[in-house]
């Protein structure tokens, strides 16, 4: 039986969120310039989608760039820039034609003026899509959309739009960049790193972590359906006992 068909359909997570990891170390240990490791990491983000709208996932989520990766050389910077752009056209009719919606979460106004119109572009082309929705953080600081969110708030509250009464989850969850989109309920992260890079704070509360050494350019739809195997073993008790559940 092929990892594929182990894979229980209703215990399927609704989204996955994954921290793309070790392109750059991918790279090097061929010799090559890390750019190279990132133009690898595209055959995996391709494979992940392809296997996640299969699988009838709704929401699957990819850390393509951190606020922080600004302070990368700016060759590197550059480069990554251009294969967003390159990959976004290039992947825009595979999107359209299975029913694919692309969100962003992060600061999109920080991007080159090419980037931002093709993505802008491509989020808008896609938006009457009802199949899976996949969200890119490009540009993302987990602290920063939950300061932007705080000052938002204030702003209401002095306005009168907003009381402090009325502040729960779902006031709140309304102010981040994820506004609507349902929590991960797995979070992979590739190449042996054991970390969350101010990736979605808040809305990894009671998200199952998922560690692999594999660095992403080596990472493969095979991958990815052992990681939702192992997702679909784990118990979540959200806080509860077992025998609560
Ligand atoms: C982390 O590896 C990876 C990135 C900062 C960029 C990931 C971007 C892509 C794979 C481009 C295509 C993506 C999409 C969604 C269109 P690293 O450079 O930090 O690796 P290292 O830790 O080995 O240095």
């Amino acid at each position: 039986m092929s990892l594929k068909e182990k894979l229980v359909r209703d215990k399927l997570p609704g989204h996955v969120a994954i921290i793309m990891d070790g392109n750059g170390r991918w790279a090097v240990r061929k010799g090559a310039a890390r750019i190279f490791g990132h133009q690898n990491g595209v055959t995996p983000v391709d494979e992940v989608v392809k296997a996640s709208a299969e699988l009838g996932l709704r929401y699957l989520t990819f850390y393509a760039f951190s606020t922080e990766n600004w302070a990368r050389p700016a060759e590197e910077v550059d480069a990554l820039m251009g294969l967003l752009v390159s990959t976004i056209k290039k992947e825009t009719k595979k999107l359209l034609d299975n029913n694919i919606k692309l969100r962003t979460v992060g600061d999109l106004s920080k991007l080159p003026g090419a980037t931002r119109r093709e993505l802008l572009q491509l989020v808008d082309t896609t938006s009457a899509n009802t199949g899976l929705t996949v969200i890119l953080a490009i540009s993302y600081s987990s602290r920063n959309e939950i300061i932007l969110a705080a000052r938002q708030i204030i702003k209401d509250a002095v306005e009168g739009k907003i009381t402090a009464a009325e502040m729960n989850f779902d006031t709140f969850e309304n102010y981040l960049q994820t506004s609507g989109i349902p929590d991960p309920d797995l979070l992979i992260r590739t190449s042996g790193e054991y970390r969350l890079s101010n990736f979605l704070l808040y809305q990894l509360a009671y998200t199952e972590l998922y560690f692999t050494s594999k660095l992403w350019p080596d990472f493969r739809a095979e991958d990815f359906y052992e990681a939702l195997l192992e997702y679909q073993n784990r118990e979540r008790r959200f806080g509860k006992t077992s025998q609560q559940l």
